[in-house]
């Protein structure tokens, strides 16, 4: 993807920028110093301070690009040595800790991908940063360049396959929430339309959409989960 990329100081939200652009813009990336109306997921509030990245990519629409925007954060965050991993869909961890988060506003084949990283300072109690994973502080473009560069490498990869080696939730006991509708089960694993596939009490459910808690602390292989989705 040939990158145009535009750095402002503050802006409500990079992704109300990259809309008011999106007719002729594919390839634009925004960048803010901060933001006054960080948005979510799920109508969450992104609290966005100077010493954060936020940046909207334009793109055009993609099914797996949920996960391939997931994968291209997890892998340029591993670049730096921090062992980021992902919660279904797309929220990058480390070590349970939510480091980065990722909201996709789509409408008539153009995506407005939003990128949030905590790299000086945790916004969010329970949060981690990159200045508390990798023990300094590193250059906001250089990430922006990183990412960049791992949207467009996934294009070449096996996404659900490489999804599959970064997602921590596959394995865990999980509690998804979507709208009035809470249904907590085992996430055995996320079908090649990035799907969870969870078995609950009652059935196998295929879940597309919703919030995804970890109900449990540790991974898999602590846990001889693996066992129990053979
Ligand atoms: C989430 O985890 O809920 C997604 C957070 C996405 C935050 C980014 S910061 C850049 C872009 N602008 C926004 O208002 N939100 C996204």
């Amino acid at each position: 993807m040939e990158a145009n990329i535009i750095h402002l100081a503050t802006v409500t939200s990079t992704q109300d920028v990259a809309r008011a652009m999106t007719a002729r813009s594919v390839g634009t990336v925004i960048i803010a110093d901060a933001q006054e109306k960080g948005r979510g997921r799920w109508g969450h509030v992104w609290l966005s301070p100077r010493g954060g990245l936020y940046m909207s990519i334009i793109m055009r629409s993609d099914p797996l690009l949920s996960l391939r925007a997931g994968i291209a954060v997890a892998h340029a965050l591993q670049r730096l040595g921090i062992d980021a991993r992902l919660k279904w869909p797309n929220d990058v961890l480390v070590k349970g800790k939510k480091i980065a988060g990722i909201l996709i506003e789509a409408s008539g084949g153009t995506a407005i991908v939003g990128i949030g990283v905590n790299i000086e300072s945790v916004p969010l109690a329970g949060s981690t940063c990159i200045a508390a994973e990798a023990g300094r502080i590193i250059a906001r473009d250089d990430l922006v360049l990183s990412i960049v560069q791992e949207m467009d490498t996934s294009y070449l990869e096996d996404i659900l396959k490489t999804y599959r080696k970064l997602c921590a939730t596959i394995g865990k006991d999980v509690a998804i929430t979507m709208g009035n509708e809470k249904v907590s089960g085992l996430v055995v694993d996320v079908d090649e339309g990035g799907h969870l596939l969870l078995k609950t009490a009652e059935e196998l459910r295929i879940i597309s959409s919703g919030e995804c808690a970890h109900l449990d602390v540790h991974s898999s292989a602590d846990t001889g989960k693996q066992d129990r989705l053979r």
